[in-house]
């Protein structure tokens, strides 16, 4: 994706002529609103600081991503995109992930159209096994199963091994292999040493958990990627799949107010909490559904909160 060819030409012109749907831009800098197709609301794109690219600021997390379930992952990808979603998070690491966006973009014929991002895992176990802790092999087979000749963006999955694959990495992005490369993590236990790597490599990107709930990313790494001019990927923005799930128990009424930001479900309340965030990019709900893919992309669109108001959904979380 050399040009942003994952943008419709309206689109894309829409950008590049920094038209506005005459709605105030949204003040914060490096966000800028333009119309999405399917959508009466603009959308909200966010500026990768390394390169200006503008991304719209809602993807999907696709660790649950199976090779059965194809067809139907196929056509959460196709309606994302025509919803303005185009950032698909996946990694060597999580099972049939790759092989499942790989099957289902080559089908769609839609591979310009998606910026696809995947993480090496020099330190994993399969890895080992496959004598591969260096990650050539790794990548290898990112490729091979994500059919596709470059990534969008490769990143060190948990930061496993990263002294050792950042030149790697960095060789690759130099070749053309990866337009971006990056480090992620989602224990608040990392933040230090993900902050260390932020300040050592030239990193395009990085991926960190983060959300209403668990705000930790705010102290150090958030402040680090805005310093750094470090584009940021938020992962769990529901707090992930288990115990610290958001919506278990959630027995909270949205607040009526919600809708001054075009929030109409919880779901988009928590996104557009992370994504008001000046440092954060894209974060990466994970879902397999459709109507759970469509009512996350609905937070890439409308207003989103400033400071007064975060703090305001900030405490009624918290009540
Ligand atoms: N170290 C790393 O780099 C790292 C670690 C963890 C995750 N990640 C990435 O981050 C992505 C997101 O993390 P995650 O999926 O673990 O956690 P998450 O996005 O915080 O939460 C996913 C959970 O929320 C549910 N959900 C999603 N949309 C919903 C909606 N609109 N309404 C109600 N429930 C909804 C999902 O259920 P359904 O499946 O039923 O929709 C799933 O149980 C992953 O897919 C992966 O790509 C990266």
């Amino acid at each position: 994706m050399s040009d942003p060819k994952h943008l419709s030409t309206t689109r894309r012109d829409a950008i590049k002529l920094g038209l506005y749907s005459g709605m105030a831009a949204l003040g914060s800098s490096g966000i800028s609103n333009v119309f999405a197709e399917d959508s009466k609301l603009p959308l909200i794109t966010k500026v990768v600081p390394s390169t200006g690219e503008k991304l719209p600021c809602v993807g999907i997390g696709t660790n649950s991503f199976t090779v059965a379930d194809v067809p139907n992952l196929q056509a959460v990808l196709k309606r994302m995109h025509d919803l303005g979603g185009i950032f698909v998070d996946t990694a060597s690491a999580y099972r049939e992930s790759e092989a499942a966006i790989g099957t289902a973009v080559d089908n769609l014929k839609m591979r310009d159209q998606f910026f696809i991002s995947s993480k090496i895992s020099g330190g994993e176990k399969n890895e080992a096994k496959m004598g591969d802790l260096g990650g050539v092999k790794s990548f290898d087979r990112s490729l091979e199963r994500l059919r596709t000749d470059r990534l969008d963006l490769l990143m060190v999955h948990n930061m496993l091994n990263a002294d050792e694959l950042m030149p790697k990495l960095q060789a690759w992005k130099k070749a053309g292999k990866i337009r971006y490369l990056g480090i992620t993590t989602s224990e608040d236990t990392d933040h230090a040493q993900l902050v260390q790597y932020m300040k050592k490599y030239p990193l395009d990107f990085v991926e960190v958990n983060y959300s209403i709930a668990y705000r930790n990313a705010e102290q150090t790494v958030l402040p680090t990627a805005l310093d750094r001019k470090i584009a940021v990927v938020v992962n769990l923005p529901f707090g992930g799949k288990h115990e610290e799930n958001l919506f278990l128990n959630n027995n909270r009424v949205l607040p009526a107010w919600a809708a001054d930001i075009n929030c109409s479900s919880w779901s988009e309340f928590l996104l557009k909490f992370v994504i008001s965030h000046p440092a954060v990019t894209v974060v990466i709900p994970g879902t397999t559904k459709m109507e759970h893919m469509e009512s996350n992309i609905q937070a890439a669109h409308g207003v989103l909160p400033d400071a007064a108001m975060r703090k305001r959904m900030a405490d009624a979380w918290n009540a």
